[in-house]
């Protein structure tokens, strides 16, 4: 079945700005894990930690699940005859994918340290940290200069 996705401007601003909410969130997430990254072994704020543990998961998932129920369908029903949109939005579905599985593991291993702060644990949560935020700041970059203009295309 063919969806009408005729977006009349106040929907295309309305979309827009909430894939921007939805970056700067995971954006002001990605400094908070970096700051966390540079301290370890040391914790300086317990409680700020265990929130992150606690919303890193929902906070990811939100945002993918916006992209792909709302963002992605629009432009794939706008530009189906562009092979390289195809690809490319199946490629970020897998990165959301991936990083869906990279956060639960890293509230694991983060809850689990903020229990028992072991030295090698903390290399290896360092490590997770800076892949996941790395991963998902390119993640959004990418978004920002390739599906934004596509969005403020698809009229
Ligand atoms: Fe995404």
């Amino acid at each position: 079945m063919v969806r009408d996705v005729t977006l009349d401007l106040e929907e295309r601003i309305s979309v827009n700005r909430k894939l921007l909410e939805h970056h700067k969130v995971m954006l002001q997430l990605c400094t908070k894990l970096e700051k966390i990254a540079d301290s370890l072994p040391n914790i300086s704020n317990i409680q700020e930690c265990l929130v992150i543990c606690r919303d890193l998961f929902p906070i990811i998932k939100s945002a993918h699940n916006f992209e792909e129920k709302v963002l992605f369908p629009i432009l794939h029903d706008k530009q189906q005859e562009d092979g390289g949109l195809k690809k490319n939005l199946e490629r970020l579905r897998y990165e959301h994918w991936e990083d869906e599985s990279f956060a639960e593991e890293i509230s694991d291993v983060f809850n689990a340290y903020i229990n028992e702060p072991i030295q090698s644990d903390a290399e290896k949560l360092a490590y997770m940290l800076r892949g996941f935020f790395e991963g998902v700041r390119r993640h959004i970059a990418f978004e920002t200069e390739y599906l934004l203009p596509m969005l403020n295309k698809a009229s």
